[in-house]
């Protein structure tokens, strides 16, 4: 008799669609974690021009183009101060992918991943799916990961953890001096830290700095995308870097799971990093304008909210009934709980909507703090 394999039954579809799928059609969607903004056009003219041209067609090389490795690479050495050999990137089909190489290749059955919780749906997931035994951590008052707690979760069974900063769903931003932790932690342990960047450019206050910058290891490796940076999340085009080794053994997981990055995708994204990015701090303003409008309304409702620094979502303590009630009246919001134990008694809301819905969201948003309260 044919039956599902432990891995996959232990993995449900994630909580966030239920959510949608319960809103009416002309709900205020402040559930989505997609930018509202169109892909830069020089990114959008390259794809054409390449399929146009027949240079689209065929694989690519596993790793894909050496000129979008390049552009990787460049882009790295622009904003991150890193020196990262194209040699040592793979170009995935989106973040998603360059978790899962990264998770793949380095967890063994029942060993241990942590991660912040509440924290991005997949860690937990892509774990399951590894075989590995999910080890979620509870987060600082403000939402941060204490490097502490990650350094006390870690046992002989732990193969890695994740940091995400800017993170999804809090939007907190690491110190810099937590991410210098974060580096020793895996230096000194052994184990592996998995650094998910891929809000790194939406940053209002404090800094992005990436543990790679700090290791003296090889035993942090780096997930990054263009999907928030350059609102380009139907593209699917990450990457993942890492050392000689660990970049060969993703390859082995991404060669037989992939092949090589979707070609067109490849061409619009080295237009993306390499062209011009002023849209990029456009785009991060008007995330900011809106951050400040949605955390004045939260504090006129009474709702307390630590004060998220980075990325495009806020996580308002909330009180008991709050999620349904707002959903009820035409809000998509998402329950803090979707994303861990941790998430219990908040929700995610993320404001890539324009301001003037995400006003009216406020107001039916205050009618249900009302009504609940
Ligand atoms: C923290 C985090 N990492 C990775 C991803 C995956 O991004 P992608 O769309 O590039 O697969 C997301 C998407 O929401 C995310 O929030």
């Amino acid at each position: 008799m044919t039956h599902f394999s432990q891995r996959v039954e232990q993995v449900s579809i994630s909580g966030i669609r239920e959510v949608f799928e319960a809103a009416g059609e002309d709900a205020i969607n402040l559930g989505l974690g997609q930018p509202d903004f169109p892909a830069p056009e020089h990114a959008r003219e390259a794809a054409v021009e390449a399929i146009r041209a027949g240079k689209a067609d065929a694989y690519t090389s596993n790793k894909g183009t050496r000129e979008l490795r390049e552009a990787i690479a460049a882009k790295h050495a622009r904003d991150n101060d890193l020196d990262v050999d194209p040699e040592h990137i793979i170009a995935t089909s989106g973040g998603s992918e360059a978790l899962h190489l990264a998770l793949e290749a380095h967890v063994d059955a029942n060993e241990e991943v942590i991660f912040p919780d509440p924290g991005f749906v997949s860690y937990d997931a892509l774990t399951h799916l590894a075989g590995g035994t999910p080890k979620p951590i509870g987060l600082r008052d403000d939402l941060t990961l204490d490097p502490a707690a990650v350094e006390d979760a870690i046992t002989d069974e732990t193969a890695a953890f994740v940091v995400n900063s800017p993170a999804n769903p809090t939007g907190a931003v690491q110190s810099p001096e937590d991410m210098r932790k974060f580096a020793r932690i895996a230096d000194e342990h052994d184990v592996l830290c998995i650094s998910d960047e891929v809000y790194e450019h939406i940053v209002f206050e404090g800094e992005h700095r990436s543990p790679a910058e700090f290791t003296e290891s090889d035993n942090v490796v780096v997930v990054n995308a263009c999907s928030k940076t350059y609102s380009m999340t139907g593209w699917r085009l990450g990457w993942v870097t890492g050392s000689e080794g660990r970049i060969e053994r993703m390859l082995r997981v991404h060669q037989y799971s992939q092949a090589c990055a979707s070609a067109p995708a490849q061409f619009a994204a080295e237009a993306a990093l390499s062209g011009p990015q002023d849209r990029v701090s456009e785009m991060v303003e008007a995330f900011q304008q809106r951050r400040d409008v949605l955390l004045d309304g939260f504090e006129d409702m009474g709702l307390e909210t630590p004060k998220p620094r980075g990325a495009f979502y806020a996580m308002p303590k909330v009180p008991a009934g709050w999620v349904d009630a707002v959903i009820d009246r035409g809000v998509v919001v998402v329950p803090g709980d979707a994303f861990g134990d941790g998430g219990t008694g908040y929700a995610r809301l993320s404001y890539a909507t324009d301001l003037e819905q995400l006003k009216e969201a406020i107001e039916v948003m205050r009618e249900a703090t009302e009504a609940v309260q």
